[in-house]
């Protein structure tokens, strides 16, 4: 058997060295895409007049026997042809005869290969953003039992004021509705099509690259031959968004794995999304939010991978480029796998709300209340900054809270205080009353809900 480019060649490489040299272990998982980009092209090639009509509708038939075949799982791939391309073009040669050789008129797998990842890419982003949708909507579904759920708020992961839990959630359905849209955007330059750019410099045959792109459902083709062949911006774009998508995930598990924890026993995660230890009889691991928080290092390292390739190339392809796929495929399946665990974590998920309020009450976190309390008074902000601080460190020598001091006390430091203090004092007051736009407010986090709820009309 002879490569299927071994014209100019007198010796052929050892097994191992076309092994080396082979991609077919990985982009194997492109055949549809290279089935669907070769019917577009030979299609387009008849359409030209460039391929017979009988020619076109042999080819045709070969691919789509080859397409039936790689749903049954039946198409059997080897390492001696390289790639999923070449690969596909031997196994239309044995389906339909050396008519098959006219498939690769006016195409390189150069171009080919980018139009597959287009086209791959297109359909994985996609699924993608619908996955975000599903997370987002389990988020708004518990924002929506909690909104008067007291919980402190932190700052240096230090108790800094209450909010509602629903604030707290809700922060992560803004940052996924950000993912998405950054996802969406991507979908407009992964659109273009590479396909008839030839090896680098296009070609003399009277190709029609609007056509291919219009078969293939590309809103444009890329208008540059050599930049359509050396271009992976597309991918780094998706690594990108993944990888950010991926650190969001990850800061949540993080909060989902302390609030987990005996230390704060704000939620339990269900039996189901947890393991135990082989040695300790009473441990519930919350493995799944660790994994989610781990795999995000991955996707970062997928990122810095290809950008790292790519800064050094010259144009146009070079073997290089062959690297750009494992990262890609190894992404796409930790995000999908990543978002659906998530989502399937937040459905069982339990809040304890008389946890999280009992905490808002062993705290100082109601102190910005007492500021701002002297502060409606008529002090200035900063004066009562320094009273509040005082009545701190007071309170921290006495081993007391605020709203335990007699009214006596907050009245030597400030004769501004009254008895209505103590209301100001509750977490309740603290939370309900924050209703400035976007606030944790009650009132605020419902017009914040029904803004996310608008959001989930467009899904
Ligand atoms: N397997 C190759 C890749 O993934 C396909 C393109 C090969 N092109 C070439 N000129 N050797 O990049």
């Amino acid at each position: 058997m002879s490569k299927l480019w071994g014209g100019r060649f007198e010796k052929t490489a050892s097994d191992w060295v076309d092994a080396f040299g082979a991609s077919i272990e990985f982009d194997a998982q492109l055949v549809l895409e290279d089935l669907e980009g070769s019917m577009a092209h030979v299609t387009m090639l008849g359409d030209q007049g460039i391929l017979l009509k009988e020619e076109v509708t042999q080819i045709l038939d070969g691919l789509q026997q080859l397409k039936q075949k790689a749903h049954a799982g039946e198409l059997k791939f080897e390492v001696y042809h390289e790639d999923i391309h070449m690969n596909l073009e031997a196994l239309l040669h044995e389906a339909i005869g050396p008519v098959a050789g006219k498939m690769h008129t006016a195409r390189s797998r150069n171009d080919q290969v980018a139009t597959d990842m287009h086209l791959y890419l297109k359909g994985r982003v996609h699924e993608v953003i619908q996955l975000i949708e599903s997370l987002q909507q389990k988020l708004h579904a518990h924002a929506s039992d909690h909104v008067e759920t007291i919980m402190p708020g932190y700052t240096h992961l230090q108790r800094a004021q209450p909010i509602s839990l629903a604030h707290h959630l809700l922060a992560y359905f803004w940052m996924l509705e950000r993912d998405k849209e950054r996802f969406t955007d991507s979908l407009k330059r992964i659109d273009w099509s590479p396909l008839g750019a030839g090896a680098l410099a296009g070609t003399t045959f009277p190709i029609d690259r609007t056509r291919s792109a219009e078969l293939l459902g590309f809103n444009r083709v890329y208008p540059n031959s050599l930049d359509a062949v050396s271009d992976r911006d597309f991918i780094l774009e998706f690594l990108s968004n993944a990888s950010m998508l991926m650190m969001h995930l990850s800061r949540f598990c993080e909060e989902l794995i302390l609030w987990a924890s005996e230390e704060y026993r704000f939620i339990t995660v269900s039996d189901t999304f947890s393991t135990g230890s082989s040695m300790m009889p009473q441990k519930k691991n919350p493995d799944m939010a660790e994994l989610v928080r781990g795999k995000s290092g991955r996707v970062i390292g997928n990122l810095m991978g290809l950008l790292t390739l790519m800064k050094g190339l010259p144009l146009a392809y070079n073997k290089d480029l062959q690297e750009d796929k494992e990262g890609m495929f190894d992404t796409v399946k930790t995000v999908q796998g990543s978002l659906s665990i998530m989502a399937g974590m937040m459905n069982e998920l339990t809040f304890h709300p008389d946890v999280m309020k009992q905490a808002t009450e062993r705290d100082f976190s109601n102190a910005t209340e007492l500021a701002d309390y002297l502060t409606a008074k008529g002090l200035p902000f900063r004066e009562a900054h320094e009273v509040t601080g005082k009545l701190v460190k007071h309170c921290v020598n006495e081993r007391l809270y605020l709203c335990e001091l007699p009214i006596e006390v907050f009245q030597s430091h400030s004769t501004l205080i009254e008895k209505d203090v103590y209301v100001a004092l509750t977490p309740e007051q603290a939370v309900k009353r924050r209703n400035s736009y976007g606030g944790t407010g009650f009132d605020a986090v419902r017009e914040q809900l029904k803004e996310a709820s608008e959001c989930m009309k467009m899904m």
